[in-house]
């Protein structure tokens, strides 16, 4: 039986040495280019949650031979292109399985069914689908520009897009689209996003060309990638590294619970993702990288996180592409840090997988934290001690908002209960299970 709430209570010190799981964003994209990709591809560390499965089957729909054998390892074996699938696909909760998917399978003679849970539905598929069809795709669906839709793919033409909004789906979707696109694709980022795709394409065997773009007034600096049309990929071998954005849970707790040292090795650090680490050592927190290596292309390191003091600070509005997804947690350490944490320029976070500024500032007000919500941003007032808890918090099924908050619950002075659970295993299935092994006090209430 699936449990109905968890509820974290306030914790004893956290301890212990754990790895994190592997790396969202690399996992879908090692299934996805495996697949497209001519021969077989040997996958370590891939992440088992539900998102990266629904791309694992939806590989295998699109005729790859997808093998699980246990403990993280995957084979995909490609067939150098993707084939008519009898079913629809259904990605789930996963933005980036079906961005991703849909960029792919646009450069492919084939017409493929794409579907979600109620929240895929509700996100906007446009920021993909309007460059897919300049190109030469064409979407047919209910609701123009959201999902279920119908995409007929195949006979693509060069276009040159700069995005409009700094999204790396948009960006890799368009990249996999133009492999097999008469005359490749150019897309300019005015703001740099994390670049997996672009080493992955490296990876297996292709060639783009990458420049800086020239930074705007406002401080940010983007890109211009040039990839040609018409390039076979060949399979590989990918070690999956630890997902940063996962880490931040445990990472965060081991800062805000008093007398905590958590460690978490084989952290995923590339700059495209790091800006949260980068804003909490600005803080001040007790936070140590260490062993920094590379590890199949991409920059690791392991992390220590020690309870102690923190302060409010401003975030710049050009590192949110680098910490998108850690505003959540990021918002609960500034709870507990003395003074204001100052976080805009993130709109983006209204279309994730909830609306996570409206949700973040619903619950941490129901915790007793003071924060205020503005249309693109969130201002957080900690003073320097544990907010109150005591809450239940409608998480609208989202996996970080109920992560952000059970993190807090573990500091504060009463429990925080959260809804909706079991979407925690979209993303780190092994959370509850790495924090019982830290000490966290997190219990389960059956449904009845
Ligand atoms: C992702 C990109 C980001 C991020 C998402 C994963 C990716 O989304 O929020 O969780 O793997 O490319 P956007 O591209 O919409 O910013």
């Amino acid at each position: 039986m699936t449990a109905a709430t968890l509820t974290a209570h306030p914790s004893g010190a956290l301890k212990g040495q754990v790895r994190a799981p592997g790396d969202k964003s690399i996992s879908h994209r090692a299934l996805i280019l495996g697949a497209m990709a001519e021969g077989k591809t040997e996958i370590e560390g891939l992440l088992e949650g539900d998102d990266v499965l629904r791309t694992a089957d939806a590989c295998a729909a699109l005729g790859a031979h997808v093998s699980r054998h246990g403990g993280g390892r995957w084979t995909v074996e490609g067939k150098g292109h993707f084939t008519q699938p009898i079913a629809i696909l259904d990605c789930g909760n996963s933005g980036t399985g079906v961005r991703l998917l849909m960029g792919a399978a646009a450069g492919y003679p084939i017409a493929v069914e794409f579907t979600g849970d109620s929240s895929l539905q509700k996100r906007p598929m446009g920021r993909v689908l309007d460059p897919l069809s300049m190109m030469g795709a064409r979407a047919e669906g209910e609701v123009p520009g959201k999902l279920p839709l119908t995409l007929h793919g195949g006979s693509l033409r060069h276009i040159a897009y700069r995005l409009p909004v700094a999204s790396a789906q948009v960006k890799s979707a368009l990249l996999l689209a133009g492999l097999n696109a008469e005359g490749g694709v150019e897309v300019i980022e005015p703001e740099a996003t994390r670049d997996h795709t672009e080493r992955m394409l490296t990876a297996f065997g292709a060639h783009l060309e990458i420049a800086p773009e020239g930074r705007d007034s406002s401080g940010k600096m983007g890109r211009r990638i040039r990839l040609a049309g018409g390039q076979n990929l060949h399979g590989t071998h990918v070690i999956v590294p630890g997902d940063p954005s996962s880490a931040a849970f445990l990472v965060v707790a081991g800062l805000i619970v008093p007398g905590s040292e958590v460690r978490v090795d084989g952290v995923l650090l590339n700059p495209g993702r790091a800006g949260l680490y980068d804003t909490l050592i600005e803080m001040g927190a007790n936070l140590q990288i260490l062993n920094r290596r590379e590890e199949s292309g991409e920059p690791v390191g392991d992390l220590v996180a020690r309870h102690g003091p923190m302060k409010g600070v401003e975030v710049p509005a050009e590192r949110a592409p680098s910490m998108i997804d850690e505003y959540p947690i990021l918002a609960v350490a500034a709870a507990f840090a003395e003074g204001r944490t100052v976080m805009r320029g993130i709109g983006e976070m209204r279309v994730k997988e909830s609306d996570r500024i409206a949700l973040m500032a619903a619950g941490l007000e129901a915790c007793g934290v003071d924060v205020a919500e503005e249309p693109e941003g969130m201002i957080v007032t900690g003073y320097g001690r544990a907010p109150l808890g005591k809450a239940m918090v409608e998480t609208h099924g989202d996996h970080r908002i109920a992560m952000a908050h059970l993190v807090l619950g573990l500091g504060a002075e009463a429990p925080v209960t959260v809804d909706e659970p079991g979407m925690i295993a979209t993303s780190f299935p092994t959370f509850q299970a790495l924090m019982a092994e830290l000490g966290a006090g997190i219990t389960e209430a059956k449904a009845s």
